[in-house]
């Protein structure tokens, strides 16, 4: 059984599917890292996140992988663990810039598919239930209002000892939302067959709950 999850940015995707990745001992694919790691290398390297060609090129020299280390995930670019600098607000916004361009979500769509072939994935992202897997079994579309997504992420940061100023984080994830929306190729929707989970006013161990009782469902 595949199961996507897809939604906007801060509705806690990643710390759910991990979660019911591990519940049900299924493999846990970040989708976002993928992107998150090319934005870091393309600023890495100085190219302009403006100019797609060279970020694209990159993308076709990159080795992007996602590997499970004494039970968290870890991001390699080409070998380097990029985990702790891919969270950023700055490569955060490159990310949705370097995943607007067709030729790079393409490159993207292969990796990601054959990531899946395993079967018994939780993948989430953007366009996992419309465009990479289609077909997967379960399809959850996860949001939030932008008050609590940005709340949430608010407090993420203070527990990390980073003082953020909540507007400027409301505003941040607006930005990237709407990126995410407009772009041309695979732009961020929920898929007619999912199953939307607004999850405002709810606790991690909740929307797990209720995500496993939707496999439950179906499986
Ligand atoms: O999920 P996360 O916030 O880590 O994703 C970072 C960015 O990567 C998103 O804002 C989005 O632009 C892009 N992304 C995407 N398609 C995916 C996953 C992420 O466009 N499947």
């Amino acid at each position: 059984m595949n199961i996507a999850i897809d939604g906007p940015a801060g509705a806690g995707k990643s710390t759910v599917a991990q979660k019911v990745a591990g519940q049900l001992e299924y493999v846990y694919i970040d989708t976002g890292a993928m992107y998150r790691a090319l934005a870091w290398a393309a600023h890495h390297h100085q190219l302009s996140i403006s100019d797609e060609s060279s970020v694209s090129e990159l993308l076709q020299k990159s080795k992007i992988q996602l590997v499970r280390e004494n039970g968290q995930q870890h991001v390699y670019w080409n070998e380097i663990d990029v985990t702790s600098w891919i969270r950023s607000t700055e490569v955060s916004q490159y990310a949705s810039i370097v995943a607007s361009y067709g030729s790079v979500r393409e490159q993207m769509l292969v990796l990601q598919r054959r990531l899946a072939t395993q079967g018994n994935v939780v993948m989430d992202g953007r366009d996992i239930g419309t465009h990479v897997l289609p077909d997967a079994d379960v399809k959850i579309f996860l949001t939030a209002s932008i008050q609590e997504r940005a709340e949430r992420r608010w407090k993420e940061l203070l527990a990390k000892g980073t003082q953020a100023d909540l507007a400027d984080l409301e505003k941040e994830i607006e930005e990237r939302d709407r990126r995410d929306m407009q772009r041309e190729v695979a732009p961020l929707r929920q898929a007619e067959d999912a199953v939307l989970v607004d999850t405002t006013g709810m606790t991690i161990d909740q929307v797990v709950d209720r995500i496993l009782q939707i496999c439950e469902r179906t499986g």
